[in-house]
């Protein structure tokens, strides 16, 4: 992990309420994984003084380069969206434990959901880089924001995208699919990230089918790096409960460890 000025080399508007901002940081890439994020000063100025977490979304080594994809959504995000080609961005990461890939698996299952699409997408590469087969399954709001789909297509998903407003993004709509997917695909581990209720559904699915599972959970953060104790939240490590920072323990964590959310 590094304090480090990235230089912005785009940051454009991909939806209406989306951006995808890429930065050349080169001294990092190689120690960036997919599951990690960067904690990222938005501003120079005193507000907002916090930094603000954000998924490593693309790390594209030979070019040095590291993507976001975010959602503009208060203060902090307006800030990034601000910034233009050239100018400097604060970063500290890479933060947090990644996802982790077991040589025996062949084909892993991905559900997500909202500003959870961009912490999955480097998941896909880096399981079609070892040889495992992948399949997603994509909710939001509306079709403009399933905007990782692409990217996941070219990085060797099948990929189903579902919307609320094309009203067939339920969780019992989802349910079904999964265990679909499951029965027809021979899965071998589950992969979520951004809805507690789709959370909830496949943590009690790999519990049911002992399926291992990972989550890549969300907190409000302070420091980003295990020092103020802001991300704590409570899990069940081997039917014990303990409480966890989610920046630092976390952002992945096993999926049966989760508590009800
Ligand atoms: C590990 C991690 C990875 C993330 N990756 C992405 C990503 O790839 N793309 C993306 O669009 N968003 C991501 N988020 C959510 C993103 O950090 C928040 O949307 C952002 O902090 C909101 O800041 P704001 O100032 O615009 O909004 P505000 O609502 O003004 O933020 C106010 C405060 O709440 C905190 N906060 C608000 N929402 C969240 C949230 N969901 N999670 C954590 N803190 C929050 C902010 O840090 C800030 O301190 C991630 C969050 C975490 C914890
Ligand atoms: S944000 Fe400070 S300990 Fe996690």
């Amino acid at each position: 992990m590094k304090l480090l000025q990235g230089t912005v080399l785009s940051n454009t508007w991909v939806s209406p309420r989306y951006k995808h901002m890429s930065i050349h940081a080169p001294e990092i890439v190689e120690e960036c994984k997919a599951g990690q994020f960067f904690h990222l000063k938005c501003s120079d100025s005193f507000s907002p003084l916090l930094r603000r977490p954000m998924s490593i979304y693309k790390i594209v080594k030979k070019e040095g380069e590291i993507h976001f994809l975010y959602l503009i959504k208060g203060e902090g995000t307006k800030c990034l969206a601000n910034m233009h080609q050239g100018d400097q961005l604060n970063m500290f990461g890479p933060l947090g434990n990644g996802f982790t890939l077991q040589t025996e698996w062949h084909s892993l299952l991905i559900v997500a959901r909202g500003v959870g699409l961009a912490t999955m997408a480097p998941l896909i590469d880096m399981a079609t880089k070892q040889g495992i087969a992948t399949y997603a399954i994509l909710s939001a709001r509306t079709k403009g924001d399933i905007l990782s789909a692409d990217y996941m297509k070219e990085c060797g998903a099948e990929v189903v995208s579902l919307t609320d407003e094309d009203r067939d993004s339920d969780v019992e709509h989802v349910r079904k699919m999964v265990e679909n997917v499951i029965d027809s695909k021979s899965i071998d581990a589950l992969f979520t990230c951004g809805s507690k209720r789709l959370t909830n559904m496949l943590k009690g699915i790999s519990l049911q089918r002992k399926i291992p599972g990972q989550v890549a959970m969300e907190e409000n953060m302070g420091c980003g790096s295990g020092m103020c104790f802001c991300c704590v939240k409570p899990f069940n490590r081997g039917g014990e409960i303990v409480n966890l920072r989610v920046c630092s323990e976390g952002p992945v964590f096993q999926l049966e460890e989760v508590m009800e959310l």
